[in-house]
């Protein structure tokens, strides 16, 4: 963390792929600090203080949120994680890196500390779950009622994250619709519909399907460099290598809890508007009808 006396320090050295440049030309300033102080996830923290309010109110109704890491660099979990092991995650003492595979997160950690060593960076992929969620919420009305493009654009709104994956979107689009599908069938016992698989990740037509929800941020390598990169000096117009602060190696752990606090607060607010009510127990009894009608849809 930088110290007071480094805050005062003005920046004049904008780091290719931070905020420093883009927001100093919009505000006029020829110092990019009030930028990247602004700019920086420090602001995160309010959301996940806002997330932990969304996810007490989801958890009186069943559901749970817990994200883990599924890519550090180029080393990717090479398996889906089932709901359990992620909630699982929780509960351990220590984190490392918030990946449910050993020897996978042992290579992740391997690529940390190469990008440390050689004073780099490097992105990772989170991944968020939402488990118990029920069938209906968001609509596929219109398109800001949409649940998946409201999630892409809460958790896409996180620092460095660059692309939103719901389900398996990148490897759906490679296969064939023949193996995509999440195939429906019906369990009578239990009265109730069931699927196949969740390559779609909980949502169709922007409405949940009651399958756990699956939301991954794609976050790219962090800009601030111990090797910096060319820049511009914004005094000078002079060549200059780029500034550095004291920074992060690879952020995609903290990332993934910051997403899960986004994932809670839309689903919060997607739970209000189909259920309302302006107390708990309202909330509770109009979400209780609904469950009756689905149970007897
Ligand atoms: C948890 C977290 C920590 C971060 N820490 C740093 C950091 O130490 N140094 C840095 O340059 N960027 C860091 N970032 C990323 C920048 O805040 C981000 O790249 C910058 O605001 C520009 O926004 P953009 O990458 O979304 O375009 C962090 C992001 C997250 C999610």
């Amino acid at each position: 963390m930088a110290g007071a006396e480094d805050k005062k320090k003005p920046v004049t050295r904008p780091r290719p792929g931070h905020a420093d440049l883009a927001g100093a030309i919009k505000y006029n300033l020829h110092d990019a600090r009030y930028i990247l102080e602004r700019a920086s996830a420090r602001e995160t923290a309010a959301r996940v203080a806002l997330g932990a309010i969304a996810k007490a109110f989801l958890i009186e109704f069943g559901v749970n949120i817990a994200s883990h890491v599924i890519a550090v660099g180029g080393v990717r979990l090479e398996r889906s994680a089932g709901w359990d092991e992620v909630a699982a995650l929780r509960d351990k003492r220590e984190i490392l890196l918030g990946c449910v595979d050993p020897e996978t997160e042992r290579r992740m950690k391997e690529a940390v500390d190469q990008a440390y060593r050689t004073g780099d960076t490097v992105g990772g992929v989170f991944e968020v779950m939402a488990h118990g969620v029920p069938a209906g919420l968001g609509s596929h009305t219109t398109w800001d009622a949409r649940l998946d493009g409201r999630l892409a654009q809460a958790v896409v709104s996180i620092q460095a994250v660059k692309g939103v994956e719901v389900g398996f979107a990148e490897e759906n689009a490679a296969s064939f619709g023949s193996r995509v599908q999440d195939t429906i069938h019906y369990d009578r016992e239990a009265r109730r519909f069931t699927r196949g698989a969740n390559r779609a990740g909980g949502l169709e037509g922007g409405i949940t399907n009651g399958e756990d929800l699956l939301v991954r941020g794609f976050l790219k390598p962090i800009s601030t460099l111990r090797r910096p990169l060319e820049s511009v000096d914004l005094a000078t117009r002079e060549p200059a290598l780029a500034a550095y602060e004291r920074s992060d190696v690879c952020v995609a752990p903290a990332a993934g809890v910051i997403g899960e606090a986004m994932v809670a607060l839309v689903l919060a607010r997607a739970f209000l508007e189909k259920f309302g009510g302006d107390s708990l127990g309202e909330t509770r009894r109009n979400f209780e009808g609904y469950l009756n009608q689905v149970r007897n849809y």
